[in-house]
């Protein structure tokens, strides 16, 4: 039993947190926690889907409105063709079989990426997700998965350029509003605070546009050994840092 003390010195804790609206998190290191057991790549992708769903829970727990993780990127189609289709059908697993109580706790699903080219009966699971969950008001999950920052803007660029020379919009309409609502995240808010695990401090290609202002956090974790300690230091790293968008904030009152 937790004694009193240390509840009331949790519950300050929580308190002085600063919540972001929304998360980006790129999931990584499932190749190297696997490796450092021993066990093949595929075990990491497997546990990478309970930390995933730690995740969700946690998010919902601290209140957080958006969270977007990167399930599989553009890029990633240069693994071996096995990884790949072990990926993928761990994911269309996870959409299925977590459909149900992904709905009851209110979750709004949505999938982010180029669907295209993905196996028609794994398009046909995603749509369903996404139209069962459509009117949830709990968490609003996005899962980036076939997901390129680059090629998002491409498509973007071409939907207002077939728009432009139809005449459907002036060239001087051309604005950051207009090529945010052609993105996938189109009326959400960009990441405040983007999350990366595996301990590599880059971007990799992931909302390339949207994390334009949002504040980096670095773990060392591997992705499968994601828990609670770990979102709560990110989100003490976050509530520390003071967020100036080009202006000169508390330094410059
Ligand atoms: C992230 O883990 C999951 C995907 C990219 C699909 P990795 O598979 O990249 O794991 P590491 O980076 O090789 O350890
Ligand atoms: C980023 O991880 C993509 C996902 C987590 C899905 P990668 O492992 O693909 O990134 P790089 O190749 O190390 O930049
Ligand atoms: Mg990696």
């Amino acid at each position: 039993m937790p004694n009193e003390q240390a509840v009331s010195r949790a519950v300050t804790e929580f308190e002085a947190l600063r919540i972001p609206t929304h998360i980006g998190v790129i999931m990584d290191g499932n190749g190297r926690w696997a490796k450092q057991r021993g066990r093949p790549r595929t075990e990491g992708h497997r546990q990478g889907i309970v930390a995933l769903k730690r995740l969700i829970r946690l998010c919902d727990k601290y209140g957080v409105p958006y969270v977007t993780v990167f399930s599989f990127s553009s890029e990633n189609w240069a693994r071996p063709k096995t990884e790949i289709e072990f990926i993928f059908n761990l994911l269309h697993k996870f959409v299925e079989a977590d459909l149900n109580e992904l709905h009851q706790n209110n979750v709004r699903v949505r999938v982010l990426g180029e669907r295209e080219g993905l196996d028609v009966s794994l398009q046909r699971t995603i749509a369903r997700v996404e139209a069962t969950t459509a009117r949830n008001t709990g968490l609003k999950l996005n899962v980036a998965f076939n997901y390129g920052g680059k090629s998002e803007i491409v498509e973007a660029t071409r939907s207002i350029a077939a728009d432009v020379k139809a005449g459907r919009i002036d060239l001087a309409d051309v604005s950051e509003d207009l090529i945010e609502q052609r993105l996938y995240t189109s009326g959400m808010p960009a990441p405040d605070l983007l999350i990366r695990t595996g301990g590599d401090q880059r971007i990799s290609n992931f909302l390339i546009w949207q994390n334009a202002y949002a504040e980096l956090v670095f773990l060392d974790t591997w992705w499968p050994d994601f828990g609670e300690s770990d979102f709560v230091e990110a989100l003490q790293i976050y509530s520390a840092r003071e967020r100036r968008f080009g202006g000169l904030g508390g330094a410059g009152a």
